[in-house]
């Protein structure tokens, strides 16, 4: 009998010495229920429950690299050897279950100090037990209900920031994870050094590409140091803002892309800027998959990218059409942590291979019910 072809989207990928049972991730998504950056059992049972339900990577939410670095008060840390040794729980239940366990860390820059999303989301205001101050490359708010003004980062700060992401990185590795996603992406502190919206420095770290490149080059530099070569090394990055000028944002972003692959970069999860409140994002399903593609191909890196991939069909064609390496897919799982099982059988893979699927085949097989 001839077999019929199965999806792409359930073949394993290899990078470096890991190699993901599919091409199916969950990306990092803040849950907001830590206290002082402290994992606690929600955050052990939240992330292994996608892995059992059979996605290929799990990559634990923004994970702050020091305490000023938090989004919010609710947000995960990872400076301090005392959540470090609960991360080793996350870790290890992700990697019990089937799946690589990641982390992506982080540090908010000038969207720092703001409310967790359903007490406000706007900034903590000076004065609250809570308020701590924010840095960002200029002194410029975000805007809207992010109007706190950031204090202008000194070199010395440029400094001590990237030694906190190389502890976390130290942190991150002690702690079990294996896949390390850096996140310059979302304008937080990195993206907004690369932002030309919200980089006015004239200093070595602005005025043109190049200056306003470098703190990203040099966290990466350093992490790359202290995170194991035979390890996934990589970053979300926010390659446009549809302020307009996106051609212009896309070039410097391919330029700069080439650089961080030959420092060792080995995969770029394609995001968008977020640097600015004004703009005019084409909200669909699947729209960054052609900007994806653009930046895998003229860069020869991985990619992988999220944004309305929920529908298996959608994450299928983004494989099959070597649009992406991997598919993140982040609200349909927080809506379904069997989204993997969903698209199995929505897509009709012939063996899955992970313990639900086997035994929800054989009922299927034996009783047809
Ligand atoms: C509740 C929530 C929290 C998020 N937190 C993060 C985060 O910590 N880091 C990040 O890079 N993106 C974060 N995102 C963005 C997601 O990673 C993802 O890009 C987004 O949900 C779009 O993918 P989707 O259409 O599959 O949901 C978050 C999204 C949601 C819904």
């Amino acid at each position: 009998m001839k077999e019929k072809p199965q999806p792409k989207l359930f073949t394993p990928f290899k990078l470096k010495s890991i190699v993901l049972r599919n091409r199916i991730a969950v990306p990092p998504m803040c849950q907001y229920l830590s206290e002082e950056g402290m994992p606690n059992d929600w955050h052990i049972t939240h992330y292994a429950q996608f892995a059992r339900g059979g996605a290929g990577l799990v990559i634990v939410e923004a994970t702050a690299v020091s305490p000023e670095g938090r989004i919010t008060p609710g947000c995960l840390g990872i400076w301090n050897d005392e959540q470090m040794e609960k991360h080793q729980d996350i870790a290890l239940a992700i990697k019990k279950a089937g799946a690589s366990p990641g982390i992506q860390i982080a540090h908010a820059g000038r969207k720092a100090n703001s409310n967790i999303p359903w007490e406000g989301n706007d900034h903590i205001p000076e004065g609250h037990a809570n308020s701590w101050e924010i840095i960002a490359p200029s002194d410029i708010p975000f805007g809207r209900a992010l109007s706190k003004v950031p204090r202008e980062m000194s070199i010395n700060d440029i400094q001590c920031v990237t030694k906190d992401f190389v502890s976390a990185a130290k942190r991150s590795l002690e702690a079990g994870y294996e896949w390390l996603e850096l996140h310059f992406a979302h304008g937080y502190l990195a993206q907004s050094f690369f932002s030309s919206h919200t980089n006015k420095r004239t200093d070595e770290y602005g005025v043109d590409v190049k200056g306003r490149s470098r703190f990203l080059l040099e966290i990466l530099k350093a992490v790359r140091e202290v995170w194991p070569d035979h390890l996934p090394l990589t970053a979300r990055f926010g390659v446009l803002e549809f302020d307009g000028n996106d051609e212009q944002t896309v070039i410097e972003t391919i330029e700069l892309v080439k650089e961080f692959k030959i420092i060792g970069l080995d995969l770029l999860n394609v995001s968008l800027g977020f640097t600015i409140a004004e703009t005019d994002i084409p909200w669909g399903p699947a729209f960054m998959a052609p900007i994806a593609v653009r930046i895998r191909n003229e860069t020869g890196l991985p990619v992988a990218s999220a944004w309305g991939f929920g529908e298996p069909d959608l994450a299928e064609k983004a494989i099959q059409n070597e649009e992406l390496d991997i598919v993140m897919i982040g609200k349909a799982h927080l809506a379904n942590p069997h989204w993997t099982f969903y698209a199995a059988l929505k897509l009709g893979l012939d063996k899955p291979s992970w313990v639900l699927p086997v035994s929800y085949a054989y009922w299927l097989e034996k009783y047809n019910v």
